[in-house]
């Protein structure tokens, strides 16, 4: 096992406005942003929320997808979970560093689990259809990490300033030892 197993990151990037999401894929069109997200995640095990999941044209191998559809098929190398604590505690065993790479109800459901999440502010307003979870506090957290870039948004084909951010977590909930009597919860 890796150092960085057991260790749980969130990742994701969200706007000035608080959105994530629009029509089942990113409000902007930021290839560099895109490019830091997959970088960052190379090599991962994934938790993945079925909406998110189904926008993905590439899901890598470990990604446990969290659907309460127990006949949900899917892609090679992935696998359905019920809840996010079967996913995290799945993707653990991989003993590969896990992220949780969202939507929204995944981040408001795993973020008290994590270690580190990994944000990008874009610092403009984008129409969207998905916020950033309000339960999400990230104001306790540290900031361990801060760097800012003006990328290329190609929708506006205006420059916009990304800042990004890893904020760490000092004392995470443990995930909780699953229930012998719900196999799979
Ligand atoms: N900006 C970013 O960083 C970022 C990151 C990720 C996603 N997004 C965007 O966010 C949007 C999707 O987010 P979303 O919140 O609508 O959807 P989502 O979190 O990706 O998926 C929601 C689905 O996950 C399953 N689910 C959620 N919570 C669950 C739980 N506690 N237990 C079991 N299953 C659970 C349910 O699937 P079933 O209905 O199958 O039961 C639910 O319908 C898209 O627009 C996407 O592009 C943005």
């Amino acid at each position: 096992m890796g150092k960085d197993a057991l260790l749980i990151s969130a990742i994701g990037a969200v706007s000035a406005n608080g959105m994530i999401g629009l029509d089942g894929w990113l409000p902007w069109d930021i290839p560099e942003e895109l490019a830091y997200f997959e970088k960052t995640v190379a090599g991962a095990a994934l938790l993945i929320g079925r909406l998110t999941y189904e926008s993905m044209d590439v899901v890598p191998e470990d990604s446990f997808i969290v659907s309460r559809q127990s006949d949900m098929v899917v892609r090679e190398g992935c696998t359905r979970v019920a809840s996010v604590e079967e996913g995290l505690r799945r993707a653990q065993a991989t003993g590969k560093p896990v992220f949780v790479i969202g939507g929204a109800s995944i981040y408001a459901a795993a973020w008290k689990y994590c270690h580190r999440f990994w944000l990008t502010r874009i610092e403009q307003a984008f129409h969207g259809d998905s916020s950033f979870p309000e339960t999400v506090d990230l104001s306790g957290w540290v900031v361990e990490r801060e760097h800012c870039r003006y990328l290329r948004e190609r929708k506006t084909d205006t420059d916009v300033m990304c800042r990004f951010f890893v904020y760490r977590q000092n004392n995470p909930l443990s995930l909780p030892v699953p229930d012998c009597n719900s196999f799979g919860a």
